[in-house]
């Protein structure tokens, strides 16, 4: 059977959209048709449309939903606005890929995912970290049984001054969080996946801002300590119902050797 071109449309003209997914989406012509772009900065819209090749720009995702009718929509806004526009696109009739964090509470993920449901439409998150190659090949070894059962696993997403100094990352009305739900939030996901999500039984943890609200430049550019409201590392303890525990420890801002550290350790009693 042939299928045609998916028509697929992005909401948010940032960075992630520029550098990531419209160079790969635009490779994929021969399966993708990119038919608009939404950003209330228009000057964005515009500027990535001239850039890809694509048609119509708007200021409004709800007026791009409703006069294009797109197969798919990449949502990628600062975190407050995934779940509005994702429940919108859903609702129009559109798959949806969202970038994570999903959305900045529970509730709000609630409702994307009660929306996908009554639409009958696809709602996945962009938590690459589980299709990468070493990724792939670990959960090989995870589902045959070579390491065994999974008891313990220590995620770590670690930066020692690794501040962004772009967007809305040090904004917690807009973002919802820090290095938590920007960068943990990848090796929690990995985490999970590998231990094939058990249920939890109960977290504990810390948060703490020390270093960010003192000094306004790092490794990924400058920042303003004045209007930094997220955390500057967390760590965390989350206890499972099948008996499994793990360790998450994350940062923007750590007094630590190594400049970054993205890494996931899984101990099962085989391996
Ligand atoms: N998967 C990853 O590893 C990864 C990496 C970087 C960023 N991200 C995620 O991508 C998202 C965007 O990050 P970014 O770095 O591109 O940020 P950015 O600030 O560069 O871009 C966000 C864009 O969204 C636009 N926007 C704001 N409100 C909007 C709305 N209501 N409708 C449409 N557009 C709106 C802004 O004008 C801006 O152009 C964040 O959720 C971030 O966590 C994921």
């Amino acid at each position: 059977m042939k299928f045609g071109r998916l028509r697929v449309a992005l909401i948010g003209a940032g960075q992630i959209a520029e550098v990531t997914h419209l160079p790969v989406l635009s490779e994929m012509n021969d399966r993708v048709e990119l038919v608009g772009i939404a950003d209330p900065a228009v000057e964005r819209a515009v500027m990535l449309s001239s850039r890809f090749g694509i048609d119509n720009t708007f200021g409004d995702y709800d007026e791009m939903l409703s006069s294009l009718n797109p197969d798919a929509v990449f949502v990628c806004t600062p975190n407050k606005f995934h779940s509005s526009a994702t429940v919108s696109a859903l609702r129009s009739g559109s798959h949806v890929f969202c970038e994570k964090p999903p959305a900045i509470n529970a509730r709000e993920v609630q409702e994307m995912m009660v929306a996908s449901k009554e639409a009958g439409k696809i709602l996945s998150f962009n938590f690459h970290y589980r299709f990468r190659s070493e990724a792939i090949a670990i959960k090989k070894f995870v589902d045959s049984g070579d390491l065994g059962e999974i008891y313990f696993c220590e995620a770590t997403a670690l930066r020692r001054r690794g501040i962004p100094g772009w967007g809305s990352f040090t904004n917690k009305e807009i973002q919802g969080g820090g290095p938590l739900v920007d960068i943990g939030v990848h090796m929690l996901d990995l985490a999970l996946h590998m231990m094939k999500f058990p249920q939890p039984k109960s977290v504990t943890a810390s948060a703490y801002c020390k270093i960010a609200k003192r000094n306004g430049v790092g490794l990924m550019g400058g920042w303003d300590p004045e209007k930094y409201s997220v955390e500057d590392s967390a760590f965390g303890f989350v206890r499972f119902h099948n008996g499994a525990s793990l360790i998450l420890k994350t940062s923007f801002a750590l007094n630590m050797k190594d400049r970054s550290i993205m890494n996931l350790q899984i101990f099962g009693d085989r391996a």
